[in-house]
């Protein structure tokens, strides 16, 4: 700390203290500002901010108690020491009660304690300083991290909320295709596009009935609308025959199941996995009488059983260019002679305990 940096006020309303004083002081390098009472004292202080003041106690009309009252408020960490012939300990304490850094008693002898409290109390004010750059130079580096943190965080947040938009976009994309695959087979064999709809509604419903937990059921509801993918493999002239097929023509519409089968069998996706069953078992019988392979019973997965139900429910209660859709006592007819045979008893009669809500679920898909 270089002396000619520093300004020190003396404020003393004795001239000769106050000039010997700044002698002293100027001798030794510091720059010097003076006042003759503490009204003037404080003027100056507050338009020339010293670095350090020396203050008399006892001065006319604002005296050195009044002065410390003020630097206290208006300037904590300034040094002010007292420098009185008042000679009274109760005067010293008080000063010092008001903020005084020290106290130097007149007469001086010595100049040198003088100064040596001024330097003592200069360096303190420069630590305190320092502690402070300190201080905010900490606070700021926290709050500088603590933003890019929660700049961090939001940025993770919004890429994860684009993931999430995505991937179920993902979703919702895979479920149309898988939709859009169904209603496009079925419109070719002259069923309508809502007849997969709808099956994939009562699958659903069945599955669930029947005990399969939500997720598998949307599962099967996701992958039912497939059921007759393979009948792209079937030529449209078979396909589309108006008049009875032959016995060879029969045997190459079975083969929808197993070309169904093959194009799905490949993926490891839930969805796609459950279709490949679904396509390959909606035929089969619950008496063994079935296609592809004759399984029987519970050999046969529930999603065919379950499927078969579905589709052979919509497809009799709907009307086609070949037929009239059958009334519902008809097509319980149907199934209550088949159930054991085609159908698999137990889902049967589950289907039809539950009928009330199927056939709400077929006025949210009407044909046409
Ligand atoms: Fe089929
Ligand atoms: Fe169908």
């Amino acid at each position: 700390m270089n002396n000619s940096e520093l300004t020190i006020l003396v404020i003393d309303d004795e001239t000769f203290v106050r000039e010997t004083i700044s002698d002293y002081l100027s001798d030794s390098g510091f720059n010097i500002l003076n006042a003759g009472d503490g009204a003037e004292g404080l003027d100056v202080l507050r338009a020339n901010k010293p670095d350090a003041v020396l203050v008399d106690l006892n001065m006319p009309h604002v005296d050195g108690f009044e002065v410390l009252k003020v630097v206290r408020e208006e300037q904590p960490d300034l040094p002010i020491l007292v420098v009185s012939g008042a000679g009274l300990i109760e005067d010293a304490i008080k000063a010092v009660r008001l903020g005084a850094w020290d106290f130097v008693t007149k007469p001086i002898m010595d100049m040198g304690i003088l100064e040596h409290a001024l330097s003592q109390g200069l360096e303190r004010a420069a630590l305190i300083k320092e502690n402070k750059k300190y201080k905010e130079h900490l606070e700021a580096e926290v709050h500088k991290r603590t933003e890019a943190l929660r700049n961090e965080i939001r940025m993770r947040k919004k890429t994860q909320d684009a993931l999430m938009v995505l991937q179920a976009e993902v979703i919702e994309t895979q479920k149309e295709i898988i939709m859009t695959l169904g209603e496009v087979v079925e419109t070719r064999s002259n069923e309508t596009a809502k007849h997969v709809r709808r099956v994939a509604e009562y699958t659903a419903i069945l599955g669930l009935r029947a005990g399969l937990d939500p997720e598998e059921a949307n599962l099967l509801r996701l992958a039912s609308p497939m059921h007759d993918v393979g009948k792209i493999g079937i030529p449209d002239t078979v396909l589309n025959k108006p008049g009875k097929l032959t016995p060879e023509e029969f045997d190459l519409v079975k083969t929808h199941t197993t070309i169904g089968h093959e194009i799905l069998k490949h993926s490891e996706r839930p969805i796609i996995k459950a279709a490949a069953i679904v396509a390959y078992e909606h035929h089969e019988r619950w008496d063994g009488k079935g296609y592809p392979r004759g399984l029987v019973g519970e050999e046969i997965n529930i999603y065919g059983r379950i499927t078969c139900i579905a589709d052979v429910f919509d497809a009799l209660g709907s009307e086609r260019v070949y037929k009239k859709a059958w009334s519902l006592e008809k097509i319980k007819g149907y199934f209550e002679q088949e159930k054991g045979k085609q159908f698999d008893p137990a889902l049967t009669d589950l289907f039809f305990d539950n009928i009330d809500e199927i056939l709400e679920l077929r006025k949210l898909y009407p044909d046409g």
